[in-house]
């Protein structure tokens, strides 16, 4: 397979995976894990997040529940974003706490700032040092 194959194949693999699509498992395993064939071209936007695992997440799951303002799904995604907590970094798991502690009272806006407050205090050293840091498996 040339570059491009195995980058359109790689880019499917990435989305059933996202989507959890069991087929992915299989259709994706082996050849696809090895580190050429999953790496799309350098420069391209779904390059430059293929590798990014919280920013993925974030996108996929903290932004639309956001965005919906969906209390129930952004109390889970706070507590689900406790559990991400990378050694050393103060005050995180507190932060998501209180966001979740938020959605459950219902007022979006005070969500709003503990994404911020977070974003603040974390997200350039996070990108900086950990970003293609796994997420822990779900508890
Ligand atoms: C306790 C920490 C923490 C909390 C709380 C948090 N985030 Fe994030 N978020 C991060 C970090 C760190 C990154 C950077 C990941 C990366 O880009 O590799 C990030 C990245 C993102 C991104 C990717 C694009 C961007 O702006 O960088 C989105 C979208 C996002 N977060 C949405 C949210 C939303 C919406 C909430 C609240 C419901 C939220 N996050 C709460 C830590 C947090």
């Amino acid at each position: 397979m040339n570059w491009r194959g195995r980058w359109l194949r790689a880019r499917a693999c990435a989305a059933m995976a996202l989507a959890g699509v069991a087929l992915a498992t299989v259709a994706c395993s082996d050849e696809a894990r090895s580190p050429e064939e999953v790496a799309p071209p350098r420069g391209t936007s779904a390059g430059a997040q293929a590798g990014f695992p919280l920013h993925v997440w974030m996108k996929g799951n903290a932004a639309p529940a956001l965005s919906k303002a969906d209390k129930v799904a952004l109390e889970s995604v706070l507590r689900r974003i406790a559990t991400f907590a990378p050694p050393g970094y103060e005050r995180w798991q507190e932060i998501a706490a209180d966001g979740a502690a938020a959605a459950r009272a219902g007022d979006v806006e005070a969500v709003r700032r503990a994404c911020s407050a977070c974003h603040d205090a974390h997200r350039a050293r996070y990108r900086e040092r950990d970003r293609s840091r796994p997420l822990p498996a779900p508890p």
